[in-house]
């Protein structure tokens, strides 16, 4: 395993859950200090235990990235604690319900769009003072096929990940020229809490079938791990991807293409 990350801090959102965890476990292998960022201090043992155990380090700092006082305080604390910011995981996310447009609830909808918008554009806000800080640095949003095709179940997450694209795309363009990267990652249903609240949702009488449904969907027979996810997310916040800017990335087993 490389060191691309060598003297390098980040911060991980949602790291208390699937995809996060796997991240901090991948930026503390590669060398980075990690500030594992989730709803309760609680939830983030295991982050703060998974960095130590890959030979790294990192910091548990509770937020709800849908306050803009928190989200400031997530970075204040990593700059305090770690010394500065080079790589902003915008992660965490939440699914809502799997239920038709006409009924589907007002605040529901607008709690996803909480989570999932304004807990990236404020993360988004946050941090860039800081990467400029240190003459550049990457930020990567976690979208979702979701992101890029609609789907008749979850709009509201629908909506919101494409909206994630969206700010992604202007933060790229707004950034560029700073040496600032962002980037948005569109994973397809990845094997973690989140599919198997959407497989209950999908049929709670049956929520094995529904998986199998699902997988049926992707050309790969199968979920991704949240070990391939962070896979990519590191390669898009090392320097092997410098010219990669505004990018929307699927890793979905070909689900999308067809
Ligand atoms: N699992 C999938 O199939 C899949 C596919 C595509 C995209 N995604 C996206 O990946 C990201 C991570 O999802 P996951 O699969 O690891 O799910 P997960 O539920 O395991 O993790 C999400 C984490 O976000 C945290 N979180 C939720 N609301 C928060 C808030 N207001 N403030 C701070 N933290 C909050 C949760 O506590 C949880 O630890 C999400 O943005 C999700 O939409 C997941």
């Amino acid at each position: 395993m490389s060191n691309r990350f060598e003297g390098k801090v980040a911060i991980v959102t949602g790291a208390a859950g699937g995809i996060g965890l796997a991240a901090v476990e991948r930026f503390a292998r590669e060398g980075a200090r990690v500030a594992a960022v989730d709803l309760a201090d609680s939830a983030l043992g295991r982050a703060v235990d998974t960095a130590k155990a890959a030979g790294g380090e990192a910091i548990a700092i509770a937020a709800d990235v849908t306050h803009a006082a928190d989200v400031e305080a997530y970075v204040a604390k990593t700059v305090e604690g770690l010394g500065g910011v080079d790589i902003l995981f915008n992660n965490a996310g939440i699914e809502g319900l799997v239920c038709p447009l006409d009924e589907y609830p007002l605040e529901v909808f607008e709690k996803v769009m909480a989570v999932n918008v304004t807990g990236v554009f404020l993360g988004m806000k946050a941090v860039v003072p800081e990467l400029r800080k240190r003459g550049g640095g990457s930020i990567v949003n976690t979208a979702s096929v979701a992101g890029i095709t609609g789907n008749a179940l979850i709009p509201a997450y629908v909506a919101s990940k494409h909206a994630v694209v969206g700010l992604s795309r202007s933060g790229a363009q707004t950034y560029a020229a700073e040496g600032i990267r962002v980037n948005a990652i569109c994973p397809s249903p990845i094997d973690t809490r989140m599919m198997r609240s959407l497989e209950e949702g999908v049929s709670a009488d049956d929520p094995e079938a529904a998986q199998e449904l699902m997988k049926a969907s992707i050309p790969a027979g199968r979920y991704g791990t949240p070990e391939e996810v962070a896979a990519l997310v590191a390669f898009l916040c090392s320097d092997d991807a410098a010219f990669i800017n505004g990018g929307v990335y699927t890793i979905d087993g070909a689900m999308t293409p067809g």
